[in-house]
């Protein structure tokens, strides 16, 4: 999947080096082709002998070497590749990166790199805190670069919090995604919703649901993953910010029809967001007291997001794809959706309490067209957003097919 591109990994000197040898065995495999540059600290975690054995390449790490200088200059080092990835980023390198400090091998090739570089920090969890690095990590992502992470849990120091690398398997996921590895979707825009809606009665309290997020974000990880240019707009949840996708965070139904509307034109739009069908006719500026009586709560309908991008237009996507929740009659309900929307397709989806659909990593549901139904077997959220993103590739092969 990643035949024939050129990454560039920097291996600076963390307890996490170590990952490193797995993420080139990954990369290998996926058909990669990897240099590394390890810095001084590097080798004293990880020997230059594993990294040059399974990346199959010399290693580089001695920025006046009259050898390799002649061989493979630094900045044909970062000419030469598709990408760079700083694994484990250390905070050191953060900061000398940030201040564009060149005084070895690796920090000279980052400085005179024109390649999309990724840093996966690993650190100590008051290191990674620290005034000093967010200020540094913030001047990276200003500049452009990604950070991955990092994730979160025990350290090797016996702490625990946030600054451990991301796993191998996260990192593959982010370089694939940076190289477009499989750009099916490539060239094409897409909007989806996820999450549920807050709907305020007061500043304290609301009208939720029980969506999590997860199916609707798994969708907008799988297109982006296609090479999509995705924006996911979601109301409040607590899952991750899928990578490569622009997150519009929101919490009521008339905020996530305006994000919507203006991250328009797209060509696909999937409203997978459980958005409340109504809102409190009146807002209280402060807390509602107990007064004896309990309060009179009148609600009013909200705006129908999936029915305002269905409806025909030169802004309305090629592609609108809803939702139906549904617990009882899914199929005929999730039908009559389908017309009622004026979307192009429903997926249908059981969440009576017995299912277990809300917050769950799996789902089963239905998939409903103008030209049929098919049930699907229950499977992940995961692989629905990928089954869901493969036929929406068939759409756009078909389409452009025909022009
Ligand atoms: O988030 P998870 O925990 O992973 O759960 C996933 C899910 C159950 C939330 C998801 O699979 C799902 O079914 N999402 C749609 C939930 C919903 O609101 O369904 P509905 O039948 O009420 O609405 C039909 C469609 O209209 C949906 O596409 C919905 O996004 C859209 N809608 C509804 C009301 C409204 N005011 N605006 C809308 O756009």
């Amino acid at each position: 999947m990643l035949k024939d591109k050129r990454v560039l990994l920097i291996i600076s000197g963390g307890i996490a080096a170590y990952k490193c040898l797995d993420l080139i065995r990954n990369l290998r495999e996926q058909g990669a082709r990897v240099r590394c540059v390890m810095t001084k600290s590097a080798n004293k975690f990880i020997t230059k002998l594993s990294v040059s054995a399974l990346s199959g390449e010399k290693v580089y790490s001695d920025l006046f070497s009259l050898t390799d200088e002649n061989e493979m200059g630094h900045i044909q080092l970062s000419r030469e590749s598709d990408i760079l990835v700083v694994a484990p980023a250390t905070a050191n390198i953060l900061a000398r990166m940030a201040q564009g400090l060149a005084d070895d091998l690796a920090t000279t090739v980052l400085l005179a790199t024109n390649k999309k570089v990724l840093v996966a920090p690993s650190m100590n969890n008051r290191m990674w805190t620290h005034q000093a690095t967010q200020q540094n990590i913030a001047i990276l992502k200003e500049r452009g670069i990604s950070v991955l992470g990092p994730g979160s849990g025990e350290m090797a120091c016996g702490e625990h919090g946030e600054g451990r690398m991301l796993e191998t398997q996260e990192i593959l996921e982010a370089i694939k995604l940076e190289l477009k590895y499989d750009s099916q979707l490539f060239g094409l825009r897409a909007l989806v919703t996820s999450g549920p809606t807050h709907e305020p009665i007061d500043p304290v309290r609301y009208l939720g649901n029980r969506s999590s997020g997860k199916q609707g974000h798994a969708i907008a990880t799988a297109i982006a993953r296609l090479g999509a240019e995705t924006t996911l707009v979601t109301g409040p949840t607590n899952e991750p910010e899928p990578w490569g996708v622009q997150v519009i965070h929101v919490e009521t139904a008339q905020e996530m029809l305006t994000a919507c509307k203006n991250s328009l034109p797209t060509d696909i739009a999937i409203c997978a967001a459980a958005v409340a069908d109504w809102r409190f006719e009146k807002k209280s500026k402060i807390k509602l007291k107990k007064k004896g009586q309990p309060p009179t709560l009148s609600l009013i309908e909200n705006p129908d997001i999936l029915k305002t991008l269905s409806q025909p237009g030169n802004k309305r996507p090629r592609l609108v794809i809803g939702f139906a929740a549904e617990t009882e009659n899914i199929i005929v309900k999730g039908t009559q959706k389908l017309s009622s929307k004026g979307c192009d397709w429903i997926i249908a989806n059981d969440v009576s309490p017995n299912k277990k659909t809300f917050g769950n990593i799996n789902n089963t549901i239905n998939f409903i067209t103008s030209g049929g139904i098919e049930s699907w077997p229950k499977m992940s959220k995961q692989k629905i957003a990928t089954k869901l993103a493969e036929r929406i590739v068939e759409v756009f092969a078909t389409s452009k097919a025909a022009e």
